[in-house]
């Protein structure tokens, strides 16, 4: 044995090879954790003081090789001075530089996944040999970083500059045929055979038929590009990824910057450039949203998990009511393999259920994503029946029929006959409370809500709505169900519009307030776009639809009258007046056409203008501030009444919520991450300037106390 650590091994294996292999104890899978970078140092050191070896194998002991870093130890790294965060990075690659001059040829096997710092390992190696079913890649910007173990280094000399540039910018994950094509492995085999071929090229290059050492100068010198091919490559790049990511997400483009600042140096003052690049990225904003998000979303995974175990099995779903929802759901529960039964009470419904359902599995086959085979066993998982004469062994059902509680009332009694005893009935009401919607039924224990958004196959979340009378037995499978589903399911507790309607509505509000205020909602549009939104405002209430809108606002008026009733006209009312129902009738705050391959575009349509006048109050001088303070100010503050009145269990269940439910900017994090950032006692300030506006804008006593406190939502 030459090493031996909790994290990492190293022995002699045979004829002087030594294998270096990762295993973090304790855990499922290998990270670079604080105590496996130690381990690496201290195991590099005894490999470099060996005098008889003849070659290195890197392994992994577990399925995956390693998984990149331990994100957990993030926040407090990023936390520190941007000084400490180079000097961190510069430890770190000292390193991986001495495995790369380790005095004979050294191989990585991956297996698995080697993403992030795992793949900047076997970069640090001279050649790597992957499982057939592995894949690599640098996901860091999806953390709002980029590689800081030498990736932007040795990749964009590996593999070229433009490959280097997609890999790094996009972060995607690679399959082994990509890996092999572009270079960045050597050797593709299937998982058992990883060894035998990591020995194989050792030998090879012990035999003088391989190069290893020409190999390593390359990954070590200059970039290999003339100054025209250069400007090329970085120049033209800089502009199409700056256009993909967005102003709000500054690094894909850094990362260009680095690797093209760094393209004329040799490794180790390339590295210097990298480490210098990562820390800046590392102290953003921007960084430290998206590494509170991923560790917001660890949580709510964690949380799924846990109910899971309690949940019962779901072999056979049934969905009620085929219309755009409940097609929706028909798709993905097939899809992901879940057999199910749509029922619907007329022969059109079901048509249209399975057209819809037909059409987004075409679209997957299309696409290569789906083999034709694959689309026919997904349509064979649904159902069609306009009776409940297979209702005896379902084991969940989702109501979907149209959102009005008479008939919600008798369809839920009337299936909970048909039923087993055991049988979990769920609702997809939008707005409509689950206490309301269980006061009939006999076993309302295996009841609560499971609301989908629309559309069903794009948007992740789920949410898991916990009634009055609800047992953990009916939470436990709904998650379980949505789970399967491929969604991300949230539990909440019961109020007028759960948690993403109930805060959705008065940012609505805000928005209706600044239309009766002058404010041009084009305007608003591009404002809120511009903070970070997917589409502004009016856009968004012409694709939820106006008549939902206006219907779903009711409700909340009803729901909590002290701040979301209101006794003007607003201009979600006027558009409702004159039938601009949004995106469905054409016609809205916009007006819209189809474009050349059948997509609804928006256009401008001056009669809406001429249509809100009469509301418009006065012209009150807004700025850009003023546009995203009242909007989000609403916003926000419904969502920390959400948390205080316990309908989230945590800050990260209202958040995550908020990303997915309504595509809350990630790079913000949510809104309670939001206010953080702001600081709670800046965010009440600015509340109490707002506070002539209503009760909207008025922040709660907790709120204010913990300003005073100096208190925030996370950590
Ligand atoms: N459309 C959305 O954006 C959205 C988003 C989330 C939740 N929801 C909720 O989902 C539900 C369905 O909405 P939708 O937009 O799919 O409506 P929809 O009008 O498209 O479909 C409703 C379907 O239910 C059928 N139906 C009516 N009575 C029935 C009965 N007794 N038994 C079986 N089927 C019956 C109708 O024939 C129709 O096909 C509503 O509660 C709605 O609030 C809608």
């Amino acid at each position: 044995m030459i090493y031996e650590g909790k994290a990492i091994t190293v022995k002699e294996i045979e004829g002087g090879i030594a294998q270096l292999n990762f295993d973090l104890q304790g855990e499922s899978v290998n990270k670079f954790n604080r105590l496996t970078i130690e381990e690496l140092r201290a195991a590099t050191d005894k490999l470099k003081a060996q005098t008889n070896l003849k070659g290195l194998v890197v392994t992994s002991g577990k399925d995956s090789f390693i998984v990149g870093a331990d994100i957990t130890e993030f926040t407090d790294l990023f936390a520190g001075p941007e000084e400490d965060l180079i000097n961190n990075n510069l430890t770190a690659n000292a390193v991986f530089n001495d495995i790369e001059d380790l005095p004979f040829p050294t191989v990585t096997c991956i297996n698995g996944m080697a993403l992030g710092g795992g793949f900047e390992m076997g970069l640090a190696t001279d050649y790597r040999v992957m499982d057939s079913k592995a894949k690599v890649g640098l996901p860091e910007v999806k953390l709002g970083i980029f590689p800081g173990f030498g990736g932007t280094v040795r990749l964009s000399r590996l593999i070229g500059v433009d490959y280097a540039i997609e890999w790094i910018c996009m972060g995607s994950e690679n399959r082994a045929d990509v890996a092999l094509k572009t270079g960045a492995v050597d050797s593709v085999v299937e998982a058992d055979r990883l060894m035998d071929a990591a020995l194989a090229i050792i030998e090879q290059c012990n035999d003088g038929k391989l190069d290893y050492q020409a190999r390593r100068e390359e990954k070590k010198g200059k970039i290999q590009l003339n100054n025209m091919e250069s400007m090329m490559a970085f120049e033209t790049s800089k502009g199409f990824v700056a256009g993909q990511a967005g102003k709000n997400y500054p690094a894909p483009v850094e990362a260009i910057k680095v690797m093209q600042k760094h393209a004329s140096l040799t490794r180790d003052k390339a590295i210097e450039v990298e480490a210098k690049g990562f820390a800046k990225m590392a102290k953003t904003n921007v960084a430290a949203c998206l590494v509170g998000l991923f560790l917001n979303d660890q949580t709510l995974k964690a949380k799924a998990k846990q109910w899971e175990k309690e949940a019962a099995d779901v072999k056979q779903a049934a969905v009620l009511g085929a219309g755009i929802m409940g097609g929706g759901i028909a798709y993905q529960s097939a899809y992901k393999g879940t057999p199910i039964l749509m029922k619907d009470i007329n022969e059109d419904g079901i048509a249209l259920g399975l057209k819809e359902a037909k059409k987004l599995l075409s679209k997957r086959v299309a696409k290569g994503k789906m083999k034709p085979e694959q689309m026919a066993d997904a349509l064979n998982n649904i159902r069609p029946t306009l009776s409940y004469g297979d209702f005896g062994n379902v084991d969940i059902v989702v109501e979907a029929v149209v959102e009005n509680v008479k008939v919600k009332d008798s369809v839920l009694r009337e299936v909970e006959d048909q039923v087993s005893e055991d049988t979990i009935v769920t609702s997809n009401t939008s707005t409509i409370s689950i206490d309301t919607l269980a006061t009939n039924l006999k076993r309302p224990e295996n009841f609560c809500g499971m609301h989908f958004f629309n559309p069903v196959p794009m948007m992740p979340l789920v949410e898991v709505i916990r009634g009055e009378k609800t047992s953990d037995r009916a939470i436990a499978t709904t998650v379980a169900y949505a789970k399967a589903m491929g969604k991300t399911p949230i539990v909440v507790n019961n109020c007028p519009g759960f948690l993403v309607n109930r805060v959705l509505f008065p940012y609505f509000g805000g928005f209706a307030g600044l239309v009766r205020d002058g404010a041009d909602f084009q305007r608003v549009d591009k404002v809120m776009e511009n903070f970070g939104w997917p589409m502004g405002p009016a856009y968004l209430l012409d694709v939820v639809g106006m008549d939902t809108g206006k219907h779903a606002n009711e409700v909340m008026a009803d729901g909590f009258p002290d701040r979301m009733k209101t006794d003007w006209k607003s201009g979600i009312d006027v558009m409702y007046e004159n039938n601009r129902y949004g995106q469905k009738n054409g016609k809205g705050f916009y007006a819209y056409e189809e474009d050349k391959r059948g997509k609804q575009k928006k256009v401008v349509d001056e009669e809406t203008y001429k249509l809100l006048e009469p509301i418009v109050k006065e012209q009150k001088e807004l700025t850009d501030e003023d546009i995203i303070a009242r909007m989000m100010i609403p916003l926000c503050m419904e969502t920390v009444r959400c948390l205080e009145d316990g309908i989230v269990e945590e800050p990260a269940d209202a958040d995550m919520g908020l990303i997915y439910g309504i595509g809350f900017p990630p790079f913000r994090g949510g809104a309670l991450r939001y206010i953080d950032d702001m600081g709670v006692d800046t965010f009440v300030e600015l509340a109490d300037k707002y506070a002539d506006l209503g009760p909207l804008y008025h922040p709660t006593e907790k709120l204010r106390e913990m300003a005073k406190n100096g208190e925030k939502f996370f950590g």
